[in-house]
């Protein structure tokens, strides 16, 4: 399903199909901010508790969240929405290859946390989560000002 998602994204980005204005760059910000709100809630879990008192499925639940919208905001990034009001830099245009596999990291890192969570493997949980916070910090590093 993602798969099929990133070529069609390929496609309609390369076609300039996909239509992009001011809702594009709400949403996309939208699905962020719904992220670091997640993200934060994850991470003081994760701090006020060791292995045992771990509340896994409160937390597998906000990484079920996390996954399920994790190919959201690449939907409004069609040619044109680098307008104002955005802090995407111009690569996310001019390196399109770059951006996806950034995006590809960060969906494997919310794919293998969200496992991780329903499966309640604490140790598992700990690195995964590591590696979500890698993988944001890895794109707005190259694809946001
Ligand atoms: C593949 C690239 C990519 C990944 C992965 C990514 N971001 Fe972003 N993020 C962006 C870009 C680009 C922007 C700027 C969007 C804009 O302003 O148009 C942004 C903006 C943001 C903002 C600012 C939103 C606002 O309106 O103020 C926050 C907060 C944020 N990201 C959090 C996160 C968190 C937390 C994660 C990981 C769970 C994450 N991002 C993963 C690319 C990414």
């Amino acid at each position: 399903m993602k798969k099929r998602f990133l070529a069609l994204l390929c496609m309609a980005l390369a076609a300039g199909w996909v239509h992009a204005d001011a809702g594009d760059i709400k949403a996309r910000r939208q699905y962020m901010k719904e992220w670091r709100g997640l993200n934060k809630k994850m991470g003081d879990m994760l701090k006020k508790s060791d292995a045992q008192s771990f509340p896994a499925r409160e937390f597998a639940a906000l990484a079920a969240q996390l996954n399920e919208t994790a190919g959201e905001p690449w939907k409004h990034y069609g040619a044109g929405s680098n307008g104002s009001g955005s802090d995407a830099k111009a690569a996310v245009w001019e390196n399109p290859q770059a951006f996806q596999a950034a995006i590809k990291r960060f969906n494997d890192a919310a794919a293998a946390l969200n496992q991780a969570a329903q499966r309640g493997d604490y140790a598992a949980v700990k690195a995964s989560f590591g590696q979500v916070g890698q993988s944001c910090k890895a794109c707005h590093k190259d694809f946001k000002d």
